[in-house]
């Protein structure tokens, strides 16, 4: 007989779930026996995830939401526990970035999507999770942060904000949703091989340019995509029951 997976029945919502870390998490979370609402603002990525996931014997259902409007999370939330009647884990992660420049020169209105979609988005899964998570007696938030939460690289200054709100709320999130038997913790991931990577470089993604990322990160590698999942997994499972309120780095020794 197969042992059942790490997993085994749980329901995971990830935002962000069409591209780079959470593809990788919604594969990684499948293969382990979760059922996925795999959410994204963009829907064709949203259903080319859940059609490999589908395609693969797990079970998915696609979702298209904007992370930043509360009646879109409301319905996300909704739509996972019509189709499953419960949601275990959900996965923060969806986010964007300016460009790598000067900080002055990010406009107001940028500034103000950024804070939405990175930070504002987790507030909006704790009003319409939170709920439901307390009756159920059991959840568990898994935030997406970054290293730039911890060690900030110039040229990045809102976003690198944005992910420290993230660290500080996840930890804040713990302290007091603990009585109720649920969890928050973040990963920070180094930066990786995924479309985010010109963006945070700002500038080619060209040999001489990944060289000097490099130098700056111990194991001399790019975070990927299934390094994040792999954590992901660890702090969804059962067995991480004891484990709140952590913001874990995934970055080779970067921030060390
Ligand atoms: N790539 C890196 O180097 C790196 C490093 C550290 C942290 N992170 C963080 O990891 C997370 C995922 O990054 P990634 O590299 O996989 O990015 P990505 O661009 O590959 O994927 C992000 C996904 O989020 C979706 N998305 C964007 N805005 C949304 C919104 N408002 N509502 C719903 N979905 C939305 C996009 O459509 C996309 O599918 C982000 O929070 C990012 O800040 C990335």
């Amino acid at each position: 007989m197969q042992t059942p997976g790490r997993l085994h029945d749980l329901v995971a919502i990830v935002t962000g779930g069409g591209s780079g870390f959470g593809e990788a998490m919604c594969h990684a979370f499948a293969r382990e026996g979760a059922r996925l609402v795999v959410a994204d603002l963009n829907a064709d990525s949203a259903a080319r995830v859940t059609a490999a996931l589908t395609a693969a014997g797990h079970t998915a259902i696609s979702f298209r939401v904007d992370v930043a409007k509360s009646p879109e999370m409301r319905d996300l939330v909704q739509a996972a526990l019509d189709r499953f009647g419960r949601i275990d884990v959900m996965v923060n992660n969806a986010g964007i970035s300016h460009a790598n420049q000067p900080m002055l020169n990010v406009t107001e209105e940028f500034f103000d999507r950024l804070f939405q979609v990175n930070v504002k988005s987790i507030y909006l899964s704790a009003v319409h999770c939170v709920p439901v998570f307390r009756k159920q007696k059991s959840g568990c938030f898994i935030n997406i942060g970054s290293t730039a939460a911890v060690r900030p690289r110039p040229g990045l200054c809102w976003y690198n904000g944005s992910k420290g709100a993230v660290t500080l709320i996840t930890k804040s999130m713990a302290v007091e949703l603990a009585p109720d038997n649920i969890r928050a913790n973040s990963l920070n991931p180094a930066i990786a091989d995924t479309p985010l990577l010109t963006t945070f470089m700002g500038a080619a993604d060209t040999p001489e340019n990944r060289a000097r990322f490099l130098a700056s990160i111990p194991l001399g590698r790019l975070c990927q995509a299934t390094d994040v999942a792999n954590a992901a997994v660890f702090l969804a499972e059962r067995s991480s029951s004891f484990i709140t309120g952590v913001c874990m780095e995934v970055d080779g020794g970067r921030c060390i």
